[in-house]
């Protein structure tokens, strides 16, 4: 792959050179005092993202714990529901995007699901889920961001209804944390999930979730799987191991990734996201392309990826758009499912420069030009930098 090479897709996103450079490192044992010690930080790292990312700084809870786990996001996701959950527990999924649907999945293999759904890229109806969720709801879970839509859900509101129905909630942060705002006890979250690969910059493989103090006294391993056994990942944490072996290249490299963040702060790195967000959506606003995700005073736009509607024809068939666009090196995603043809989806999770920025939205304005759709790329740029 050329050395200029641009992912700007949804994750897995681009490794700084000090990220690969880590994972070129002679191995050691998993079992390892060498490896234990590197455990001991990347607990600390993922702690300092975890509770940390909040805009003024201050920490967001004062309890509970940071558990990584050796397997993506998915395995966060079903992990928290089926050690929280039984067969015989209603859960509460809220579908408006492709990982929300997934919640509803997990929740359907594994208890009584009751799903919320709106179509992809609209809003919920805030009644409706004040109406499904009661007391009767034993968990919530929902998604932060949705990566497949590029919208942002009212976590917070959701939370306080969770909260006053005694339900535990359970959030996808997936394309958030390390990239925006969260409040883990503000907003009501019990246990909330991340994947290396989006704004944390980490190569793709392994996920960590930060569990309260309510969750870990209720994890409950009586229906989970073997490799998805909570408590036995907060007993081997405590000791700075795995219940099994380690992906010992992944964590090395995910604790160089956490480094960087704290070199560049999370507080700075959030204020980088949303201003990036910002240049995207203006560029994309210029060339005429509308924003995908249909809001409400209930939600907002995602701040580490954009989602907009692709143009006719290019609509119909969009392999020739994208193809474009790798032909200049950058990559970016369409949609899932049924979006497929409909969506660009252009991300700006992790460790990008204003340069990089840039480019991706030149990218997409020659590409379009390319595809007979004219657009006036230097004007959408002149927007971007302005704002970045
Ligand atoms: C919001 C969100 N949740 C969950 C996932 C699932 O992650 P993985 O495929 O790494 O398990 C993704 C992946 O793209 C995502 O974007």
């Amino acid at each position: 792959m050329v050395e200029d090479f641009l992912m700007l897709n949804p994750g897995p996103v681009p490794l700084s050179k000090n990220v690969r450079d880590e994972m070129a490192r002679t191995l050691v044992s998993h079992r390892s005092p060498e490896f234990a010690e590197t455990y001991q930080q990347f607990r600390d790292g993922l702690d300092y993202v975890f509770r940390h990312s909040t805009i003024d700084g201050s920490s967001s809870t004062d309890n509970g714990m940071s558990i990584p786990l050796m397997g993506t996001a998915t395995m966060g996701m079903e992990s928290a529901i089926i050690n929280l959950a039984g067969p015989k527990d209603e859960v509460v999924a809220l579908d408006n995007g492709k990982f929300g649907e997934r919640f509803v999945d997990i929740a359907d293999r594994n208890c009584l699901v009751k799903p919320i759904r709106a179509n992809w890229g609209d809003s919920f109806d805030m009644d409706s889920i004040k109406e499904t969720i009661t007391s009767n709801t034993h968990l919530v879970a929902m998604v932060h961001q949705d990566t497949s839509t590029g919208i942002m859900n009212p976590i917070k509101e959701v939370g306080e209804i969770a909260k006053e129905n005694g339900a535990f909630f359970v959030v996808d942060g997936v394309s958030c944390i390390g990239g925006d705002e969260f409040k883990i006890d503000e907003w009501g979250v019990d246990v909330v999930v991340a994947d290396a690969q989006k704004a944390l910059a980490a190569p793709p493989g392994i996920s960590a979730i930060f569990a309260t103090e309510h969750a870990l006294e209720s994890f409950d391993n009586t229906h989970a799987g073997y490799y998805q056994d909570l408590p036995a990942y907060v007993k081997t944490t405590k000791q700075n191991k795995t219940p099994f072996t380690s992906a010992v290249t992944l964590v090395r490299a995910f604790v160089v990734a956490l480094e960087n963040i704290k070199e560049e702060g999370i507080q700075n790195r959030i204020s980088r996201h949303r201003t990036q967000a910002l240049a995207n959506r203006a560029a994309f606003a210029d060339m005429g392309l509308p924003m995908f995700p249909n809001l409400n005073d209930h939600s907002d736009y995602s701040n580490t990826v954009t989602v907009v509607d692709l143009p006719t024809p290019i609509s119909d068939n969009s392999s020739d758009f994208f193809k474009a666009m790798k032909q200049r090196n950058v990559t970016a995603s369409g949609g899932h499912a049924h979006l497929k043809n409909l969506i660009l989806r252009m991300s700006n999770m992790g460790d990008l420069s204003t340069a990089q920025v840039l480019r991706g939205i030149q990218t997409v304005g020659e590409a379009l030009c390319d595809c007979e759709i004219n657009v006036d790329t230097d004007s959408a740029l002149d927007i971007a930098e302005k704002i970045l």
